[in-house]
């Protein structure tokens, strides 16, 4: 049953956007904004329905530049990772020139954010932390693509709850198709996801999950690299290393939503001493480059009083399996991948997507999987960008079938070296 002060709060939000924006000031960081709280009633809106749209800042379209017409921030309802009512927060980027032939194209990016603080959510954040970005995004506008960028760790800044990220990603995609601007409805629009790293969660978890979740959804392909295709794996090698401070930022994500997890770090973390609570919790704030600098090198089990046992702690089992593992809800994804990923990857080792690509492959996917021989995580970041891109044109303008091979599976071993400088990548000089 829909309430009625959820559709007077719908109907107002809607008939409140203007054709054109007309003048949108600075807004406030999304932790003292209340646009950024979901309207009364909002438990009953199927996932996806628009809550709330609103220009983005002038300030934005302005750094953009002329490839973009207007941009609109979307609150939208969605579903957390216990399928309970959420709702999450999306940019829509509308180009000035949309293109082609037959239909629109959108173009999903999922930034890699990486943190629990709700302040750096890309919808507020995108022109000050991640305007490196803007050297994929500007290309995109310019192909007459629509670009989506969801702030997929939801109201809470769930980082690594992989489940609530996916179900934030299709229903972006569901609330931008029913935004009215330009988007052609259903299938007369093509999407592709693209992300690396933290944003291959939300990226490779919504392809996974997406014939499942939103059957309606039809992605044309899905480009991720720099996969964290296990979590617990990847704490386990970057502990004591230069990504330590990874295990605060997801293990604070997961709290956020699983109490059972809260109350593990409260009753586990030790209260005082060098490596203490205080100091744990305090990578909540963090952006994630900070985080990555005040714990370089520490041993995380340094923290607890149970060591590096708790890692493996029963409070923290349930919350794991669903979200820090890819490719276990489906056999394989139905919409074409681009893969790519650096075999000497620090961060999250490469066998553990070598599984999860193998088991797809074996249930008759379609994907081609590069594995670079030369690189770390953050070079591969910058070396595969060219690539993805490549792929991700022949599958938004309809060539793929002509360049790519569009049965089964090409897994590949490349030597991709030069620049690994900012310049044409996604995210670039930022760290993860
Ligand atoms: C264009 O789209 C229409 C309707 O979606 C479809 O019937 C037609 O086959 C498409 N043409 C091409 C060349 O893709
Ligand atoms: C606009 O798009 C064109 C064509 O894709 C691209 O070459 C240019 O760099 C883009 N401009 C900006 C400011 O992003
Ligand atoms: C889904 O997309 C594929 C290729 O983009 C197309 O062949 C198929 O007809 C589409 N299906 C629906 C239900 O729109
Ligand atoms: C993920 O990594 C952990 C830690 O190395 C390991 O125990 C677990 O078996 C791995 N999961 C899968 C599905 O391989
Ligand atoms: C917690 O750790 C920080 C950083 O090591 C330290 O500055 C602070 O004094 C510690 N607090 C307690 C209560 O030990
Ligand atoms: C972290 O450890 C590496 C390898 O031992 C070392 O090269 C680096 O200087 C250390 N960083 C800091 C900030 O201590």
């Amino acid at each position: 049953m829909v309430s009625p002060h959820f559709l007077l709060a719908l109907s107002s939000a809607l008939t409140l956007v203007p054709a054109r924006p007309l003048s949108a000031p600075a807004p406030l960081p999304p932790s003292e904004d209340p646009w950024y709280t979901a309207p009364e009633g909002y438990e009953d809106a199927a996932p996806g329905t628009i809550l709330r749209i609103r220009p983005a800042a002038d300030s934005l379209v302005t750094a953009i530049g002329a490839n973009v017409s207007s941009i609109y921030n979307i609150l939208y309802a969605t579903t957390d990772s216990f399928d309970k009512p959420s709702f999450a927060v999306t940019t829509l980027l509308i180009p000035s020139k949309p293109a082609g032939k037959n239909g629109t194209r959108l173009l999903s990016y999922q930034i890699p954010y990486n943190t629990v603080n709700l302040d750096y959510s890309p919808s507020y954040a995108l022109e000050t932390q991640f305007a490196s970005a803007f050297s994929d995004i500007g290309p995109a506008l310019g192909r007459g693509w629509f670009v989506n960028i969801p702030d997929f760790e939801g109201p809470k800044a769930s980082f690594s709850v992989s489940v609530e990220a996916a179900h934030a990603t299709l229903d972006s995609l569901r609330a931008v198709l029913a935004a009215g601007q330009g988007l052609q409805p259903g299938s007369h629009t093509r999407i592709a996801l693209w992300g690396y790293s933290g944003g291959s969660i939300p990226s490779e978890f919504a392809a996974e999950i997406a014939q499942l979740y939103a059957p309606e959804i039809n992605l044309s392909g899905t480009a991720i690299g720099g996969l964290v295709a296990n979590m617990t794996h990847a704490l386990e090698v970057t502990n004591a290393k230069s990504y330590a401070g990874l295990a605060p930022l997801v293990t604070l994500g997961l709290a956020t939503r699983y109490p059972e997890v809260q109350s593990y770090l409260d009753k586990n973390l030790k209260p005082s001493g060098r490596y203490n609570a205080t100091m744990f919790n305090s990578a909540a704030q963090m952006a994630t480059f900070d985080a990555f600098g005040a714990f370089v090198n520490q041993s995380i089990g340094d923290y607890f009083m149970t060591g590096n046992e708790w890692l493996y702690a029963t409070d923290l089992e349930a919350a794991v399996k669903r979200n820090w593992q890819m490719g276990k809800f489906v056999f394989a994804p139905t919409a074409p991948m681009y893969v790519y990923k650096a075999i000497h990857d620090e961060l999250s080792p490469v066998e553990d997507t070598d599984v999860v690509i193998q088991k797809y492959c074996d249930n008759g996917a379609n994907i081609l999987y590069e594995r670079n021989t030369v690189g770390t995580h953050q070079d591969e970041y910058v070396r595969g960008n060219a690539r993805a891109w490549a792929w991700l044109v022949s599958v938004l303008d309809e060539s793929y079938e002509e360049v790519y091979d569009s049965a089964g599976c090409t897994i590949r071993d490349v030597t991709i070296d030069g620049a690994t400088t900012p310049g044409g990548s996604m995210m670039a000089g930022v760290p993860f």
